[in-house]
């Protein structure tokens, strides 16, 4: 009985590795649940918010995204995919939501921001990310 608990976690832990395996090698689209797309930023995009962000931004982003966003930080080309860049459309036409979602979240090899910063530093970065639009 025991040993077949083993035997059955075991080959548990090889299935999960593998699994791990295939799906970090192809990179799924990155669906946001609908309720939480719509989800509004209760900070204004004003000057204090902005320049929170930028401070979040620099300790916790940029050494991936890079100063501008461009998705060419310091540590970009250790990573085997592609950062995002930032000021691109495909980006800039999400939703706040949306993107709050992401960085809280994260998505190997993107950390989970919701264990490092509060709600309101995620807000501020999303107001801060939208002064890269179109640059
Ligand atoms: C370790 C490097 C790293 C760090 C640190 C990091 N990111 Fe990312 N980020 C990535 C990578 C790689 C992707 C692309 C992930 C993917 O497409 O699966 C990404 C994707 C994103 C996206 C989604 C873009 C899209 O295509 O929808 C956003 C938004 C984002 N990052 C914002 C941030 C913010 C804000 C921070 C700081 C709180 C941050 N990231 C920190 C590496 C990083």
């Amino acid at each position: 009985m025991k040993n077949h608990m083993i035997q059955k976690l075991f080959f548990t832990g090889i299935a999960l590795l593998f699994t791990t395996i295939v799906f970090s090698q192809h990179r799924t689209p990155w669906n946001v649940p609908d309720d939480l797309k719509t989800k509004n930023n209760p900070y204004k995009s004003d000057a204090s918010s902005i320049t929170r962000g930028k401070n979040t931004y620099k300790m916790e982003c940029v050494r991936c995204h890079g100063k501008l966003g461009k998705g060419n930080g310091s540590s970009a080309d250790l990573l085997d995919i592609q950062v995002a860049d930032l000021t691109a459309d495909k980006v800039q036409s999400q939703t706040d939501g949306e993107l709050f979602w992401k960085i809280s979240e994260g998505r190997k090899p993107m950390p989970l921001a919701k264990r490092t910063l509060t709600d309101d530093q995620r807000w501020d970065i999303i107001n801060y990310i939208r002064t890269f639009k179109g640059k």
